[in-house]
């Protein structure tokens, strides 16, 4: 611990043994999992060090939580799916100022569970907080368009946007926060019900924010379970209870448990899946440009992300000057501990060393070279990216999301290799193609704005700014996430209409000014 700076540093393992349910914080005196962190493990004799505990809750816990949300849905008659809007708004404006301070205490663990680098740990955090207050004033913008009568070959109509019931909401490990409440945020808002358990890395963090939950919002709203996620989400499936499912994680997932719900077209999707997002570099790119954008698309938070660029094409003609700057710029790359801020940190999982040396080494043994003199040096939590090249289809590495360190290239003379294998894909997030001239570039676009759903030019794919949407084809995604979308994705168009007429004029006249109903007003929120 002596390298680490006095207020980074873990002095006793956390023992979080806490869960939330029906509005109640309770103790868990079952088994619990041990939480490692890779962080100080360097060498082969380097264990990875025990920084926490944290429940591993049983599949009867799991289903402890779905009738809490079940029980407070129930069936759109409970207190928080017809609650008043503002006062649903209002419990999440107590929420978000509670979460605000526990800023430090969740910084420091991001970095220690998941080895993400302090500026980005603090960036997931505030774009969190940032998320919440943008989807909060999303919703009043959604509620003043639906505050108005319309009436259409006599059917008067007030059109709004409704819960769909219980959600269970599962999130990745590489944005442990932030992406699990970009489902769960809207989802909670829009008058459903949730039950949340978390990723498999990046767990202890959501600890400190259980009593700001327990304390914003109605008994059985928000359920937090810990545990294995075959253990809760299968049993909590299998009930035929849940709503939707909302997970950012792998597509064989996200199948394995619709597969168990026994009414599936009950079941909405809001899924992020995985991608293998191609950078394609033009020759009149930008070398400079693009080698930098093509740094940080490759290899931010060590290319553990789902938007990262997973393969370059680079075409013939510029090659060679690309590759030898990229290379360059790849081993000039610091590897370090979270709080020094390098772009290479340790990798979380124990596994994924030998998972990218794998690769590197299947990719060898087909005709791949590596062309960096660090590329592939291994220790005991990390892997040093590996420049690939010549990069063939037979290759594990052209195939798998590698969702780590190692940088695949493929050279082409021709637009139409990258087109055809985009369009023979499995998935369809997110490309970046970098180039200069319009009569070449406007065509490309056109054909990549349909074999994908964002064309990133001349810079890096990314999910953010949260309020574009993020969405992808194929195996990348269902439904649309964005600050606007995930409202629309966690609810459904609802009305009450009538024939226009005196005695129906009269009834809405009157429930308006009596304010008998939450939903049959024309007022709205500043
Ligand atoms: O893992 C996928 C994330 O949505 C990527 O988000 O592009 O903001 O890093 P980002």
């Amino acid at each position: 611990m002596n390298m680490v700076p006095k207020e980074y540093q873990i002095n006793k393992v956390i023992n979080h043994n806490e869960y939330l349910i029906n509005g109640k914080i309770s103790n868990w005196d079952g088994k619990h999992t041990q939480v490692y962190s890779t962080l100080l493990s360097v060498k082969n004799d380097d264990k990875p060090l025990l920084i926490g505990n944290t429940p591993e809750m049983s599949g009867d816990y799991a289903l402890k939580a779905l009738d809490a949300a079940h029980t407070a849905f129930n069936y759109g008659q409970g207190v928080w799916p017809t609650m008043k809007v503002y006062e649903r708004i209002q419990c999440m404006e107590s929420f978000v100022e509670k979460m605000k301070t526990k800023r430090e205490e969740i910084v420091k663990l991001l970095m220690w569970e998941i080895g993400k680098n302090l500026n980005d740990s603090r960036k997931e955090f505030d774009r969190t907080v940032e998320y919440i207050n943008d989807t909060i004033v999303e919703y009043k913008r959604i509620d003043r368009k639906g505050a108005t009568f319309q009436n259409k070959s006599g059917v008067r109509a007030l059109i709004r946007r409704g819960p769909l019931g219980v959600v269970l909401c599962l999130g990745p490990y590489n944005y442990p926060l932030n992406e699990t409440f970009a489902l769960l945020i809207p989802a909670i808002i829009m008058g459903n019900t949730t039950i949340f358990k978390p990723a498999k890395h990046g767990v202890l963090l959501i600890a400190p924010l259980l009593e700001a939950f327990k304390e914003s919002f109605p008994d059985g709203v928000v359920n937090i379970v810990f545990g294995r996620g075959r253990e809760i989400a299968t049993p909590i499936m299998k009930s035929g209870k849940v709503d939707v499912l909302a997970l950012i994680g792998h597509s064989s997932s996200a199948i394995s448990l619709q597969d168990l719900h026994p009414q599936k077209n009950r079941l909405r999707l809001v899924l992020g899946l995985e991608a293998k997002n191609p950078g394609i570099i033009l020759k009149d790119a930008d070398i400079d440009l693009t080698v930098k954008e093509c740094i940080s698309g490759t290899l931010s938070f060590n290319g553990q992300r789902c938007t990262a660029l997973k393969i370059l094409y680079v075409h013939d003609e510029i090659k060679d000057e690309f590759l030898s700057k990229f290379v360059k710029a790849v081993d000039e790359l610091k590897l370090g501990l979270p709080w020094e801020n390098t772009l290479l940190t340790p990798l979380p999982e124990p596994a994924k060393p030998k998972y990218i040396s794998d690769l590197i080494d299947d990719a060898i043994s087909q005709g791949a070279k590596i062309l960096n003199k660090k590329g592939g040096d291994k220790q005991k939590n990390f892997v040093f990216p590996a420049v690939l090249y010549p990069v063939k289809k037979e290759m594990k590495v052209y195939k798998e999301e590698q969702f780590g360190p190692v940088i695949p290239i493929i050279s082409f003379s021709d637009i139409s290799t990258p087109i055809k294998d985009m369009s023979a894909s499995n998935y369809g997030q997110q490309v970046s193609i970098f180039g200069k001239d319009v009569d070449t570039l406007g065509p490309i676009i056109d054909s990549m704005v349909n074999l994908v759903c964002r064309v990133n030019l001349n810079s890096a794919c990314q999910r953010g700014p949260d309020i574009y949407p993020f969405t992808g084809r194929k195996d990348s995604a269902v439904a649309t996430l964005s600050v606007h979308d995930a409202l629309r994705s966690f609810s459904i168009r609802t009305f009450v209409a009538s024939k226009d007429n005196e005695l129906n004029k009269g009834i809405l006249r009157e429930m308006i000014d009596s304010k008998k109903s939450h939903f049959i007003r024309t007022d709205y929120y500043l």
